[in-house]
This record gives C-alpha cells, sequence and structure tokens, in this order.
C-alpha cells in the first residue's frame, strides 16, 4: 500500500530563541546513503515540477522555504501530501510516480537522493510507469 511506502519522517527541531534549527544526516533521519541535493526554487505561480517516477532512486523531499504539495501516486492509489514545514521530510521510494504543485510565493524545495543524476532513472511517461508497474506487481 502507498501508505506503508511514502512517509513522513519528523527530522529533530532545536528550538531556540535566536532561530530554530532542524537537521539530517545519514543512518539516523535519511534511510539511505545521500549522493546528490538540489533544489527547485523561483517557481511561477501555477507551475508544476516532477511528473515523473524514478526506476531505482529513493529521495526524501523538503519544504526548507514556503510550501507545496507532492502528488504520490503507486499506480493504484494516489495521496497528495502538503509540505509546509521545514521539519517534515517527505521519503520515496523508487517507482513510485511523484509530481510536485501548488507552490506557494518564494517556496524553495530541497531533495535528497540516492544516485547521482542520470536520466537513464526517469520514467516520464505514466502508461510506461503503469505497465511497469503492474508487471511489478505480478512477480
Ligand atoms: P528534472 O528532474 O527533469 O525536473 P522536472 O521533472 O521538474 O522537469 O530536471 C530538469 C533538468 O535539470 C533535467 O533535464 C536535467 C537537469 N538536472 C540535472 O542536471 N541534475 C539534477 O540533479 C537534476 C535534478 C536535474
Amino acid at each position: 500500500m502507498l501508505q506503508d511506502e511514502v512517509k513522513i519522517i519528523s527530522l529533530p527541531k532545536i528550538l531556540d530563541d535566536r532561530g530554530n534549527l532542524s537537521f539530517f544526516q545519514n543512518d539516523d533521519h535519511i534511510p539511505f546513503v545521500i549522493q546528490r541535493a538540489y533544489w527547485i526554487y523561483d517557481v511561477p505561480g501555477g507551475e508544476h515540477r516532477g511528473g515523473h517516477a524514478y526506476r531505482d532512486l529513493q529521495e526524501v523531499i523538503v519544504a526548507l522555504s514556503g510550501s507545496f504539495d507532492v502528488v504520490v501516486d503507486d499506480g493504484k492509489e494516489k495521496k497528495v501530501i502538503t509540505l509546509n514545514r521545514s521539519y517534515n521530510a517527505l521519503y520515496i521510494p523508487k517507482m513510485i510516480w511523484r509530481r510536485m504543485e501548488n507552490f506557494s510565493t518564494n517556496s524553495l524545495a530541497f531533495i535528497v537522493c540516492d544516485k547521482q543524476y542520470d536520466e537513464g532513472q526517469y520514467i516520464r511517461d505514466y502508461d510506461t510507469y503503469r505497465n511497469l508497474k503492474a508487471d511489478e506487481d505480478d512477480i
């Protein structure tokens, strides 16, 4: 079930009158070794990013600033997860269709994953994804 795979990881919150601090580190909070980090910013109103699945790549997404929705879909079930707190990290395993939308002004999406960039990892066509997923479920 989708809920068993995609999950929110609660990150540490060090509350301080001078300003709060959160962090993550390998092994303790992130269930993979981080190989790459990237961020998405200056998203114009109404735009979306993503809209693909990865063949063999896990990721964690954090809204460092502002808010946006991540629509996750395992081919059977679809769920919208709103990220709007910098201490909540969304874990997405491989072979989940995901799309990011509804970005607020000045929102900042920070993503870490377990693989270096490789276009070959991407499944960009939804029907292809559904077929691959159905084959996977048959095994
Ligand atoms: P992409 O992940 O395809 O974003 P979206 O699914 O929102 O369109 O990234 C857009 C382009 O940026 C991609 O074609 C290549 C480049 N890119 C890199 O070079 N390195 C990276 O780590 C990422 C995420 C993207």
